[in-house]
């Protein structure tokens, strides 16, 4: 049997790795081994995820939790290195997105010899201020195996001198787990538990520090929201780091604006589906608003996912909050992106990921 260790860390690497996992367990000379770094680590955030994904319980979860960058990092570094000594014969490391635990882990691989497997490559936002940037450039630089999402990604990593031979354009895993769970998440009605009439509401997330960290701009941002509030019913499911700073700020809500804790998989899956339009600053928000079809406004000046402008319902708003209800407006006023899906979004992302892997290392 070959073992292959596959990380997650982060809310936004579950959903990616799930239909991974689930792929490789039909070769049966692989042996996966699922590791949590525990980089999020609450209910809200990381075990309701599990459960609705069907993950299996993790087999090790390093349980770092939460730390400025650096430390945070380092610490995943010297527990996932341990585990590697342990496992010293592993074949393989998957790491899946752009968060501190896949670049931490990406990198004690390659300084153990370990090959290392790098799903969703070639994302550039070209804005190294952004800490995911930083971990999107070093994880594709140290991987042997790079999986893109979309032709854009391939583009990329030709500029940067990363071997073609290495890379392979496969599709999203992420939406494998959309399409998956779809019809589930829709069954919930989740927006009726919210009074939100079917296509009757915006769905909004923010947690990218350029947008929550500073009080000034998240005040300015909260502004913008409470105008959006008086356009359609808002529903703001508030991320841990936004919580934090709302608080500092007094802020309770507005007229037309529910605050709610963070959401699971299927419930929010059903809320963007059902949603005249979201907003936000994810990344994983803006592809699976293009896979559904529903208006994407993302407060960001860049996106490392030009397919879901190109290709999708998403539109940049820049850093500029008073855009917000000028855009929304214009939604609700019918001016709405076309349904379109990106090539090979197709729900066999995974499939294809575990074909390479399972190729690549062969039975031992
Ligand atoms: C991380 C990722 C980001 C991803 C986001 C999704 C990095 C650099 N950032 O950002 O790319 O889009 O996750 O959520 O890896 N906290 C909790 N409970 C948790 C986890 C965090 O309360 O389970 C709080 C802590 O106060 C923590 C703060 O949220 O300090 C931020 O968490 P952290 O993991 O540092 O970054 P995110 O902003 O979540």
């Amino acid at each position: 049997m070959s073992e292959i260790i596959c990380v997650v860390g982060a809310r936004p690497n579950f959903m990616k790795m799930a239909p991974i996992l689930a792929a490789l367990k039909t070769y049966p000379w692989v042996r996966p081994l699922l590791i949590h770094t525990g980089q999020h680590y609450d209910e809200a955030m990381s075990r309701v995820f599990f459960t609705e994904l069907g993950l299996p319980v993790p087999d090790r979860n390093l349980e770092i939790g939460s730390d400025a960058h650096g430390k945070q990092t380092g610490r995943i570094m010297i527990a996932f290195d341990s585990l590697l000594e342990e496992r010293a014969k592993a074949r393989l490391v998957v790491v899946v997105g752009d968060v501190n635990s896949t670049m931490a882990c990406a990198l004690v691989a390659v300084k153990r010899g370990v090959p290392v497997a790098h799903v969703e490559a070639g994302l550039r936002s070209r804005d190294r201020t952004m800490p995911e940037e930083i971990n999107r450039i070093v994880t594709d630089m140290v991987s042997d195996l790079l999986f893109a999402t979309s032709p854009d990604a391939i583009e990329n990593l030709a500029q940067e001198g990363i071997d073609r031979g290495k890379v392979h354009l496969v599709g999203n895993p992420m939406i494998d787990t959309l399409k998956t769970h779809l019809a589930a998440a829709r069954a919930r009605d989740a927006n009726a538990r919210f009074s939100l009439a079917p296509k009757g509401y915006a769905v909004v997330t923010l947690h990218r520090p350029s947008n929550v960290d500073d009080s000034a701009g998240l005040g300015r941002i909260l502004e913008a929201l409470s105008g959006l509030g008086r356009l359609l019913p808002v529903l703001f499911p508030i991320h841990p780091r936004t919580r934090e700073q709302m608080a500092r700020l007094g802020f309770q809500g507005a007229p037309g604006v529910t605050l709610c804790e963070p959401l699971g998989y299927l419930d929010f899956l059903g809320l963007m589906d059902k949603a005249k339009l979201v907003l936000t600053d994810s990344g994983g928000i803006q592809e699976e608003t293009t896979a559904l079809g529903v208006p994407c406004l993302t407060l960001r000046a860049n996106t490392e996912r030009p397919i879901t402008i190109t290709e999708g319902t998403n539109r940049l708003l820049g850093d500029d909050p008073a855009a917000i209800v000028p855009a929304a407006a214009s939604i609700l006023a019918g001016d709405v992106p076309p349904e379109r899906s990106p090539s090979l979004w197709d729900g066999k992302a995974g499939e294809r990921i575990a074909a390479v892997l399972a190729a690549s290392v062969g039975d031992d």
